[in-house]
């Protein structure tokens, strides 16, 4: 987590941007993307697709990479790798990605992309790589040693976002080290060599975490999330599942009832209401009837997406179609970029 001082020098300099793009959406190349370990949920849902989705339809330059070289940071497999990709697709367009203005694309496709790691890891040091707080944590977690992929992540993320000349990258607070070596890396290579990279913003999202149905973060792995691409029976059946409490009047306390504050956050993103107002209506209807409420309300939500999805399900080739099509842009300006580097760099023979 970065210092007090500079979160707020961060925000201060996300809402000027946020504010701009309104005007000047032509200024702005946004990348951003996803490891695809899994289905998209409700809470990747909120924390970014839909703000990916504002910016493309503001006219700003949108730009996602599947990100399927991360996949073995901390893994030994890449097991359903071409599935997980697929299915990210699907879920993408299901939610309004609209391939004609975004460009989607995969980590593995784009060599040219990949080749500035060369270049870009002589401007980092080891401490640097080692302080990134995801390092950290990702390395706690995975109970394997350092890899030498998971030390040099910030790095490949910094190839990511610099090859398409990404200025902004829509971030949650704990990744904003991420855009610092971003634009540390794309300042030292300027300087050393002349102006190619941009300087590159962190856009913060307003949106709040979005807790599991048990209170903690959603994630796949702790069985508490609603994938977008799931029935509407399975929804209920999660949510029929998930914990609450013993006591019957319901109210919002995440801190003291993280089950029942969980169900009425979920609610309230996908209706808009406060979650304090959903509370008092339900009242000594106890959870039964909470979880009934929300079911409802998240299968309502989800219904466009889910019909869309299900198009593109039976239709695999246009999906491959999508990714074939995004790759090739991909590439198209990863070799330009590539091009530049080398020239800066006086490797023209
Ligand atoms: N690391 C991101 C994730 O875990 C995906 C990602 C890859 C990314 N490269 C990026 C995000 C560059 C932002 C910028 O989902």
């Amino acid at each position: 987590m970065p210092n007090e001082g500079s979160y707020e020098a961060a925000l201060k300099r996300s809402d000027q941007i946020q504010r701009d793009l309104l005007t000047n959406p032509g200024a702005y190349r946004m990348l951003t993307g996803d490891r695809p370990t899994g289905r998209l949920h409700l809470g990747h849902y909120f924390g970014t697709i839909k703000e990916r989705v504002r910016l493309q339809d503001l006219g700003v330059s949108t730009n996602v990479i599947i990100a399927d070289y991360q996949v073995i940071t901390d893994r030994d497999s890449t097991d359903n790798i071409a599935d997980n990709v697929y299915g990210m697709v699907m879920d993408y367009l299901a939610c309004g990605i609209d391939p004609r203005r975004t460009m989607i694309f995969t980590h593995s496709a784009v060599p040219a992309a990949n080749q500035l790691m060369l270049p870009f890891l002589s401007l980092v040091t080891e401490a640097e790589m080692e302080r990134n707080p995801t390092v950290k944590a990702e390395q706690a977690a995975s109970g394997h040693a350092l890899t030498g992929l998971l030390l040099t992540y910030p790095v490949h993320q910094a190839c990511d976002i610099l090859f398409c000349k990404g200025n902004i990258v829509p971030v949650g607070r704990d990744q904003l080290p991420h855009i610092e070596i971003t634009s540390k890396i794309a300042r030292r290579f300027n300087e050393r060599y002349g102006r190619v990279f941009p300087d590159v913003t962190g856009l913060l999202t307003a949106t709040p975490l979005i807790p599991g149905l048990d209170g903690r973060k959603m994630s796949k792995s702790y069985g508490n999330a609603i994938a977008l691409s799931m029935s509407e029976a399975e929804t209920a059946k999660l949510i029929k599942k998930s914990r609450t409490d013993s006591e019957r009047n319901i109210s919002f306390d995440p801190e003291g009832r993280p089950g029942v504050s969980a169900l009425l956050t979920t609610a309230s993103l996908c209706t808009g209401r406060k979650p304090e107002e959903i509370a008092e209506e339900i009242g000594m209807g106890g959870a039964g009837q909470l979880k009934r409420y929300v079911t409802q309300v998240v299968n309502d939500y989800l219904a466009p997406i889910r019909e869309r999805r299900r198009r593109y399900e039976d239709d695999l080739d246009l999906v491959k179609d999508v990714l074939r099509d995004g790759n090739r842009r991909a590439n198209a300006i990863a070799d330009r970029t590539l091009g530049e580097v080398r020239e800066a760099m006086g490797m023209v023979y």
